[in-house]
């Protein structure tokens, strides 16, 4: 069967400023939480720091090539809020402008679109000080640094995004395991709510400029969890912990339909967790969007029994709680229905990231045949076009990554490019899923 994707469907490929750039001590750039955290003993996996990553601060014109010979028509990538403005406020560094100038100039001589997030994890440190955004400041932080953005770029970027998976932010201040690696859910909460206010007034400074051609959005991602044992109370239970009170369901529910769930509000108050909320907040988070971001990976199914004993087995130091779960792309079609009946997302959809890890203990051979991405990635857009065919107005598709890159705590262990990092040498090899996806990008479809 031949999967043919709707005319002037959008190919793309996805990084963020913290994985690829590097560069994070030159030309003025401050640090960032991702710079500090990254230093603490046992915080990445084999002690990787993000300081020269795919050093695409000085290699973007190589980035470009790459961007060319996948035939991609978009790129999303993310703006370094401490390389534009070092302290978080105040002072502009021209130099940090330049990069971006330089990069979306050729992105744009070159035909492909720019889609640029402002908030892809990476707050200056200076801010974190200062709270972060567990304090309400960061609404005035945040638009400052927008506006800057918004002055420079305007147009040239044809999709705003203003935060790339708002959740990052509640794992940094919760769970410990991303920056800045702290453990407080009450100050995790209260951030969460912050960020989305901080994307409400900037969706609304962005209507102030009245651009004709660029759009605004924001970009959630969306771990569908299901009853491994539908009716089991147990599993139903987990399900809705990790869809709603932990999970998606914090960010849509808002964004999208005005307020916090009565889930997870009873959540809140049971536990004392309830954030500040002012008049009119719920006003501000819910502004009407140009389109949505989907991030999608997997569909994950919940048994209350194996949780059990594989957090047994983790207290005991064995067991297989780090197996990779199974792979469920079908669930991308389900995730995406769900978008449109239950949050009524009426505006055009992108798959903003998709993709597949190697590990890097795979080995360099492993790595380049990458046979394993192929299929998983066929298979979610295999899925993506049936819910196109029924209806769902989804605009495109962005892989992850464009090369392997620095990947949050997992370091520089777990592959996720279409073109592999040598971090020796800094270059950069198309693996077969490059020459695979660029056929797609050339044939708008593929057949399987
Ligand atoms: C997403 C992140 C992205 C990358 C991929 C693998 O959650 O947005 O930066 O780490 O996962």
């Amino acid at each position: 069967m031949y999967y043919q994707f709707p005319e002037n469907f959008t190919w793309g490929v996805a990084t963020a400023a913290a994985q690829i750039e590097g560069g994070a001590n030159e030309d003025g750039r401050g640090l960032s939480i991702w710079d500090v955290f990254s230093r603490i003993p046992g915080s990445i996996k084999h002690g990787g720091v993000p300081e020269v990553a795919c050093d695409s601060y000085h290699r973007y014109e190589r980035d470009v090539e790459m961007l060319k010979e996948l035939g991609v028509n978009s790129y999303r990538f993310s703006f370094s809020w401490s390389r534009i403005m070092p302290d978080g406020t105040g002072k502009v560094n021209e130099a940090g402008i330049a990069y971006y100038k330089n990069l979306i100039a050729l992105l744009r001589e070159n035909g492909i679109k720019p889609n640029a997030t402002m908030y892809h994890w990476d707050l200056p440190y200076q801010l974190q000080l200062k709270g972060g955004f567990g304090n309400r400041e960061i609404v005035k932080w945040f638009t400052e640094y927008a506006r800057v953005l918004l002055d420079n770029f305007g147009e040239d970027v044809d999709f705003w995004v203003t935060f790339n998976e708002p959740i990052a932010t509640y794992v940094g201040y919760s769970q410990g395991f991303f920056a800045p690696g702290l453990h407080d859910e009450k100050y995790a909460r209260q951030a969460l709510h912050n960020l989305l206010i901080c994307h409400g007034e900037v969706v609304k400074l962005f209507r102030t400029y009245g651009f004709m051609n660029s759009k605004i959005g924001i970009v959630v991602d969306v771990w569908k969890h299901y009853p491994a044992n539908p009716g089991k109370e147990e599993d139903e239970k987990l399900v809705i912990e990790n869809n709603e009170i932990k999970g998606f369901g914090m960010f849509l529910n808002p964004l999208f339909l005005g307020g916090y769930s009565e889930v997870l509000m009873e959540y809140f108050e049971k536990n004392g967790l309830t954030p500040d909320i002012q008049d009119g907040d719920f006003e501000t988070i819910n502004q009407p969007l140009d389109f949505y971001g989907l991030n999608f990976y997997n569909g994950l199914y919940d048994d209350a029994v194996k949780l059990k004993e594989q957090e047994e087995a983790k207290k005991q130091g064995g067991g297989n709680y780090q197996d990779r779960p199974e792979s469920h792309p079908e669930a991308v079609c389900d995730v995406l229905h769900m978008l449109v009946d239950k949050y009524k997302i009426n505006i055009p959809i992108y798959i903003t990231e998709n993709g597949f890890p190697y590990d890097n203990a795979d080995g360099k051979e492993a790595n380049m045949n990458d046979d394993l991405r192929i299929d998983y990635v066929k298979q979610v857009l295999k899925w993506a076009h049936k819910a196109i065919e029924e209806g769902i107005d989804l605009r495109g598709y962005y892989l992850w990554s464009l090369m392997d890159n620095f990947e949050w705590s997992a370091g520089y262990c777990a592959r996720y490019g279409v073109y592999y990092t040598d971090y020796e040498t800094l270059e950069c090899s198309p693996k077969k899923s490059a020459k695979w996806y660029s056929a797609v990008t050339r044939d708008n479809g593929f057949e399987e």
